[in-house]
């Protein structure tokens, strides 16, 4: 029997020892171990500890939209049980939009299930219904499957395990690839409050871009001088070349910030926030241009429909779309993506090149999408 609690012993007392502290990582915080004195009043006390391990050796994972996605995870025991316990697994998740809002006192927490998982039994909740398993490729492996990514199931995922006696947790961070666009109404600029903003992206095959995506999209380059709502009810807008307008030239370049505004009542542009589509975008090859209503119906006779604005910019920031031709999009809106500049097709930089929204009599061609 003592021969047995002999190296658990020495691992607890290395535990206690100082600068075994540093070795600890720093994931792990919940050394349990269990005291079975024997009782004889001698003060003798056994410990058997054993310490359990939860790990992700990736703490952020970028994928495409659409696409299936592995969140890596697993747990082991130190030192290793010979028997299994029962163990309770619970995947959840802040959505990126509520990673940084204030959270409100009657709101304990915004972490939301995902799914839970016990032995060979799991559960899967909301928008991840019947689109989440554990991939359990060895053992220990509480790997999170997502299949079919959508916009908004970006944010910081936590895999807990629980086992009766401990609750030890990490956290993975999932990003998609995709583009921030600037958005304004058709009716001018700073027409949306927060829920036509929310509605005006998602009526662009987007939707509202985190600031984490817009923070991405400025060290890329974004420079846009109207302010423009984020998810999470947010206001701000990207600088790179500090000027006189926008923010003055007196202060950094930098995503410059309005903080949280009223949602019903402000009212600003929309950032939104696209990524890779599963169909194609092309410009419509025609004899003659078009108006809007021909533009519209023309995509549809090719088997297509007009391209929303963030198919648009998702085909040419993933997919280098190029083409130096304007063309009508499905909200009046008249653009075209040059991934390549060159002398007429707009200013030196790369860039989806916007001639704003326009009266639907003028002719132009179409991108339609399939
Ligand atoms: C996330 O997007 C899907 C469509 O892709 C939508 O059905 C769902 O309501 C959205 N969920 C949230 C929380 O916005
Ligand atoms: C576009 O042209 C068609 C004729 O080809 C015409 O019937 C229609 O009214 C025009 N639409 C607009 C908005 O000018």
């Amino acid at each position: 029997m003592l021969s047995l609690l002999r190296p658990l012993l020495a691992v607890f007392l290395y535990l206690l020892l100082p600068g075994g502290q540093s070795r600890i990582p720093v994931y792990n915080n919940g050394f349990h171990y269990q005291d079975i004195s024997n009782g004889n009043g001698n003060g003798e006390i056994y410990f058997n500890g054993v310490r359990l391990y939860v790990e992700s050796p990736q703490p952020a994972v970028s994928a495409t939209r659409g696409s299936s996605v592995t969140l890596p995870c697993h747990f082991h025991y130190e030192p290793e049980l010979s028997t299994p316990r029962r163990t309770r697994v619970k995947w959840s998740w802040i959505p990126a939009n509520s990673i940084n809002a204030p959270v409100s006192p009657l709101a304990s927490t915004s972490e939301t299930e995902v799914m839970v998982a016990m032995g060979n039994r799991h559960r899967s909740y909301g928008g991840f219904k019947g689109r989440v398993r554990l991939r359990r490729s060895v053992p220990g492996d509480l790997s999170l499957v997502i299949n079919e990514l959508r916009l908004n199931d970006t944010g910081r995922y936590r895999c807990e395990v629980i086992d009766g006696l401990e609750d030890e947790s990490a956290t993975v961070e999932l990003e998609l690839r995709g583009v921030v666009f600037p958005y304004h109404s058709h009716r001018g600029r700073y027409h949306f409050n927060f829920f036509a903003a929310q509605q005006a992206c998602q009526d662009q095959d987007a939707t509202l871009a985190t600031f984490e995506q817009l923070f991405t999209a400025w060290e890329e380059g974004l420079d846009w001088c109207n302010a423009g709502w984020l998810a999470d009810g947010t206001v701000h807008y990207p600088i790179t070349a500090p000027r006189e307008g926008c923010g003055g030239i007196d202060l950094a370049p930098g995503v410059r910030s309005y903080g949280q505004r009223h949602r019903l009542i402000h009212q600003y542009d929309a950032f939104c926030f696209s990524a890779s589509v599963k169909g194609i975008v092309y410009f419509l090859e025609q004899s003659a241009k078009l108006n809007f209503t021909e533009a519209f119906q023309a995509c549809i006779r090719d088997g297509s429909q007009i391209a929303k604005v963030g198919q648009l910019y998702a085909a040419w920031r993933l997919m280098g779309l190029d083409r130096c031709d304007a063309g009508w999009l499905a909200d009046g809106s008249v653009r075209y993506p040059i991934t390549r500049p060159r002398a007429n097709c707009g200013p030196p930089e790369p860039g989806v090149r916007s001639f704003g929204f326009l009266p639907a009599y003028m002719k132009f061609g179409v991108y339609c999408y399939r």
